[in-house]
């Protein structure tokens, strides 16, 4: 088969590494890439942006290609799938209707207190005046959310309601993130450990996959501003079995019938950033595809073929797949380049990628490009890096391994992922799957998104700045 996947980030690149091991695999073309997929076995980078729909359509027709996967939100809230639907080209992703759960947080909000689905309470608004009308009836200081697209840095999370009032006026006056926040949700604030849950989808049916823990602040120990995700692991220790059918029973399928019932059958992954909540799991919000870096985390667990997985999702057959899933962690380590995520470094040389596969990582690229045989910074994120084991605490210790031999100028990464953990969560995944943690919420000690971090065993030293 021959596949055109839509894309360029560690997300696509760790799907292209997954899709090429698919037997039926004969080519994939990644419009347009970056400069691992440019080198992986079986693939070819496409001079195509993900949003030139003509193009890449006319593309699929001359190469003859049998599917198209779509990587990243944008191109899904802008009707790509639609598109290549119209042009009677199969396309893997949720159409323009349905990926509105990600591109308007005002239509995911509706959708959920239509359909009983648990979230917390949220007033939407366009106008600042009827906004702070609002914001002075509350007693408690909520989140602050742009409606639209916002590159994940979307969610407000002030300290105190003047706090709020000034992320209203940012969003509705100032237009901090353009037309993204003409429309802003005023929200209940949740307390919990937050978690996320990805499920391909059929339209009718989903499957879960591993559940994961994303790490979006810039600093260890949750610290700085919000990323669009600096490090990610799974499974995550958070959730039994039992816990994760309850989502797939009051989350999952209440969103994928009510779409389904009307008119807009949701097809593709779905992705559910939840809240553990005393009273139970809450969305916080969903997203219309695989999360980045957390897709490089749960990819490598998956052992069945994924391309089977994805055609069954667009041929609305998932109950022919049984996805096998491997007893044992993944650990996820973004290093991202000097002064993101504000702005970012290009053009430096990166050194010690082979180096860093050697020790048994895989290096899922990003912001790079190839120029004269040399690999160079190309964008914030730049790779990710990513090892699997045992247990999520040995994952760890073998992400940073193969970090320590990655080196950039002005390299930033943390140094707590997969590691700032529950105790219960230095068990083995294979402990996790037979349910020994009875307990239906968080152990107590809990504190914020994510605990205290432990003190790693062995100290771990930031990468040189200089190569
Ligand atoms: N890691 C969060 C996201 O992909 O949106």
């Amino acid at each position: 088969m021959k596949l055109l996947l839509v894309g360029g980030g560690g997300r696509e690149h760790a799907l292209a590494h997954k899709l090429s091991q698919s037997a039926a695999l004969e080519r994939i073309y990644v419009a347009p890439g970056n400069g691992g997929t440019a080198n992986l076995p079986k693939c070819e980078n496409v001079g195509l942006e993900a949003e030139q729909f003509e193009e890449l359509i006319a593309f699929a027709r001359q190469h003859a290609i049998d599917l198209t996967v779509v990587g990243p939100e944008t191109p899904l809230v802008d009707g790509i799938v639609d598109a290549f639907q119209a042009a009677d080209l199969r396309i893997f992703g949720p159409s323009r209707r349905a990926a509105q759960l990600e591109g308007s947080k005002e239509f995911a909000k509706e959708c959920m207190l239509r359909w009983g689905v648990p979230t917390g309470r949220a007033e939407s608004f366009t106008d600042f005046d009827e906004a702070m009308r609002h914001l002075r009836m509350l007693d408690r200081v909520p989140v602050i959310k742009a409606s639209g697209l916002a590159a994940g840095r979307g969610t407000l999370l002030p300290n105190t309601m003047e706090a709020a009032a000034v992320a209203v006026h940012e969003l509705l006056v100032d237009r901090r993130f353009g037309d993204a926040g003409t429309t802003v949700l005023v929200e209940q604030r949740l307390r919990g450990p937050e978690v996320s849950v990805l499920a391909f989808c059929d339209g009718q049916r989903c499957l879960l996959m591993p559940a994961a823990q994303d790490y979006k602040r810039l600093n260890d120990g949750d610290r700085g501003p919000n990323t669009a995700g600096l490090g990610a692991f799974a499974p995550s220790p958070l959730l039994t079995p039992e816990q994760l059918a309850e989502i797939q029973h009051k989350i999952f399928a209440p969103v994928l019938a009510g779409l389904a019932a009307e008119g807009a059958p949701y097809r593709g992954v779905l992705y559910a950033g939840l809240m553990l909540t005393e009273k139970g799991p809450a969305v916080l919000e969903f997203n219309c595809r695989f999360g980045d870096p957390e897709a490089q985390a749960i990819l490598p667990l998956l052992e069945s073929d994924l391309l089977e997985v994805l055609l069954a999702c667009t041929a609305g057959t998932l109950e022919t797949v049984t996805p096998r899933w491997r007893a044992a962690a993944a650990v996820s380590v973004v290093m991202a380049s000097e002064g993101y995520p504000e702005t970012c470094r290009t053009g430096i040389e990166i050194f010690g990628v082979a180096a860093a596969e050697q020790t048994g990582c895989t290096v899922d690229q990003a912001g790079t490009r190839q120029k004269g045989g040399r690999l160079l910074v190309a964008g914030g994120r730049v790779l990710t890096v990513t090892a699997t084991a045992r247990s999520v605490e040995q994952a760890a210790r073998r992400a940073y391994a193969g970090v320590e031999k990655i080196r950039f100028a002005g390299a930033h990464y943390r140094t707590d992922i997969g590691r700032a953990l529950p105790a219960r969560a230095s068990r083995t995944p294979e402990r996790a799957a037979r349910g020994k943690r009875s307990e239906t919420r968080p152990p107590p000690r809990l504190a914020g998104k994510y605990p205290a971090p432990r003190k790693p065993t062995r100290p771990h030293r930031p990468a040189q700045e200089t190569p």
